[in-house]
């Protein structure tokens, strides 16, 4: 966190580590590139790729990720996600040795026109119905065609992303899928399909690179799935402190809105973290641990604090207070926060 508020973040590296074992035993034919755009999820992304020491490549999202982790001497694999966008972009991409993702025309356009001395390799994006990035089903053999073309790219792979890959019974993951094998099976090209809800799944049986995000950060990338359940350890751990008990009477409301109502006489604790540090604001009754006991909030999340019940609570000012980590999963808190754990660990990034 930054140093001038008072929750503090942890980040547990062995976690980590055995996550990407995680990863390692679902993926056992096919290389990983651990996806660390946002900072790796908030984790710190170059701290991330030190430690990821048998990643065989790594993903961003942007150019700027991918140069500072070359200037601070990551030398594998690096793919952007969002390629480049001008002739200056595309400069740094050959500079650096990047691996950009191209699912423009004119991104092509520049490549073709642009001199250069070294090689790079490419990944076309094929949009099998995720409908972000991506060329569409019918330009994929134009696209293929001109980068082939073009004397600075060595090869180029082709990748796509499922837009339902936390539940893997969804229809269109199999359409998506055989999409892209349809397509892929034309080319002896290096493919890319799976995140990490795809790949604990096994959406996509055979592919040269698997993209995992969220798992290696120990949160579920299943909707029907604890992260308990996967055999993923969390990452990041938030902690704040427990700054004030008040003895509150039946009737006496908490917060902003008087939201919550003491229903009998009873202690509230008071936590010095808000949304001010990247908790929550929409949270209703997400779990804590105060003192290593789950409890849960009251009432509305403040900038800098929020309440939590403390009825049947050993608790004393001063005491430990886990807001996610080891005790109380990122997901739970997310799914009492109408918000993903992607955008939890990434606020805090
Ligand atoms: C193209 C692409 N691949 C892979 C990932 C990793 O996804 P996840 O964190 O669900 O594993 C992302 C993340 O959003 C992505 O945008």
């Amino acid at each position: 966190m930054t140093g001038n508020r008072s929750a503090k973040v942890s980040i547990d590296l062995a976690a980590l580590q055995h996550n990407f074992q995680q990863v390692k035993k679902y993926a056992a034919t096919s290389q990983v590139m651990p996806v660390i755009k946002a900072n790796a999820y908030g984790h710190g992304m170059l701290r991330v790729a030190e430690s990821l020491t048998s990643a065989d490549g790594f993903a961003v999202a942007q150019l700027p990720e991918a140069i500072a982790l070359r200037e601070n001497g990551i030398d594998k694999p690096i793919t952007v996600f969002q390629g480049f966008s001008n002739q200056q972009q595309l400069q740094s991409v050959f500079q650096y040795s990047l691996r950009p993702a191209i699912s423009q025309h004119w991104q092509i356009d520049l490549l073709a026109t642009s001199e250069q001395t070294s090689k790079i390799d490419v990944w076309l994006k094929i949009n099998t119905g995720m409908g972000r990035l991506g060329v569409q089903l019918d330009d994929v053999e134009t696209c293929y065609k001109r980068l082939q073309n073009i004397n600075s790219i060595n090869q180029t792979g082709l990748m796509t992303h499922f837009a339902n890959a936390d539940k893997p019974d969804h229809k269109s993951n199999q359409l998506q899928l055989e999409r892209f094998e349809t397509l892929s099976k034309l080319y002896t090209a290096q493919t890319s399909v799976s995140n990490s809800g795809a790949l604990i799944s096994n959406l996509c049986k055979k592919q040269d690179w698997v993209r995992p995000g969220i798992m290696l950060y120990g949160a579920s990338p299943l909707s029907d799935k604890t992260a308990e359940e996967l055999n993923l350890k969390p990452v990041m751990s938030l902690y704040a402190e427990l700054i004030a008990i008040n003895e509150m009477k039946k009737g006496q409301t908490v917060g902003y809105g008087d939201s919550w109502v003491c229903p009998q006489d009873m202690r509230v604790g008071i936590v010095n973290i808000g949304y001010g540090d990247g908790y929550p604001r929409h949270a209703t009754a997400a779990p804590i641990a105060v003192n290593g006991q789950l409890c849960h909030l009251l009432g509305r999340v403040s900038m800098d604090s929020i309440a939590v019940d403390l009825r049947g609570v050993k608790a004393e000012c001063g005491d430990l207070v886990e807001c996610w980590g080891q005790q109380v999963s990122v997901d739970e808190v997310a799914a009492c926060s109408e918000t993903i754990a992607y955008e939890l660990l990434c606020n805090l990034g």
